[in-house]
């Protein structure tokens, strides 16, 4: 795809889910990758499919949550490639509780350390590379970003944060030349419904999701590749998403309801 072609790309959570499906589309279009997440198993793993087909990636383990890790990970980068054009923050972590029946208040700030601090800590690094190539920042926020979701209230805090923190900094840049793109998945198939912590802060161990009714993250990562592409300002995945950014201005009480019903039915 014109645009991605040769692009020195870091995606974070690239070992699962949206990531890793994002890592194999931008490597079969010749994206020179530095594939990060925790899981150094299933970083090597993805590597050696990703070699099949595409240029091997670079795999850099290291834990967003950490500011001298998200430093690390974009020094080695510039070191491996030489200079970097796309980051994409994309890993992230959820709950399943309502609020009344969290007992353990460190949910909370667990989903905003990965979800909103590692994207600001990793952007902080590498923006002296992203101005010097002209490049481009993305985060995968959420449609829990845009309106809230009940069972979601820490992670519709962080997404709301980062989407606050992303459409500021585009104003920041626009002078550097340097383009902000924010994706708004709705519901996609992937490990964080069973990863998503419970109140007493344990993973749920299952997928409350209905998942046959859900986008892929395959699906997912094919809808995110042309915006990333041209530089695009926003993606929404899903109808319901993109009408209630206007029904919410209108009729916030049906929002509400709408959320509800998502959350109750796991589609
Ligand atoms: N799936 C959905 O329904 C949905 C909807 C809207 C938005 N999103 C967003 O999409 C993004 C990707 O999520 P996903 O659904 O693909 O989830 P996933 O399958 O659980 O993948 C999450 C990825 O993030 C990595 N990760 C988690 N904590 C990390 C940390 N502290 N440091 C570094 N990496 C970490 C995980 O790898 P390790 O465990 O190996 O570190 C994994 O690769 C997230 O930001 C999520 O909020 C998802």
């Amino acid at each position: 795809m014109d645009g991605l072609t040769g692009k020195v790309v870091i995606i974070t959570g690239a070992s699962e889910g949206i990531g890793r499906a994002l890592a194999v589309a931008m490597a079969r279009m010749g994206c020179q990758l530095v594939i990060s997440a925790r899981n150094e198993t299933r970083l090597a793993s993805l590597a050696l499919e990703i070699a099949n087909y595409g240029l091997p990636p670079f795999v850099f383990a290291a834990d967003v949550s950490r500011a001298e890790q998200c430093e690390a990970l974009i020094e080695a980068t510039v070191a491996h490639y030489g200079h970097l054009d796309i980051l994409i923050n994309n890993a992230g972590m959820t709950m399943w509780s309502r609020f009344d029946e969290l007992t353990q208040l460190s949910v909370l700030e667990d989903i905003m350390r990965v979800n909103y601090l590692g994207p600001a800590y990793l952007t902080h690094a590498a923006l002296p590379h992203l101005k010097a190539s002209k490049g481009q920042v993305v985060v995968v926020a959420s449609v829990a970003g845009l309106t809230g979701v009940p069972t979601r209230s820490g992670y519709a805090a962080s997404k709301h944060a980062v989407i606050g923190f992303f459409d500021s900094l585009r104003i920041e840049l626009a002078d550097d030349n340097v383009a902000v793109t924010v994706i708004c998945p709705d519901f996609v198939v992937s490990q964080i419904h069973k990863r998503a912590l419970d109140g007493a802060g344990n993973p749920l161990g299952k997928s409350p999701m209905q998942e046959a009714k859900i986008l892929t993250a395959e699906q997912c990562a094919n809808m995110m590749l042309p915006v990333i592409a041209t530089r695009g300002r926003q993606l929404i995945t899903s109808l319901r998403g993109r009408l209630g950014r206007w029904l919410k201005l209108i009729a916030p009480g049906l929002i509400d309801k709408i959320a509800r019903r998502a959350i109750a039915s796991g589609h």
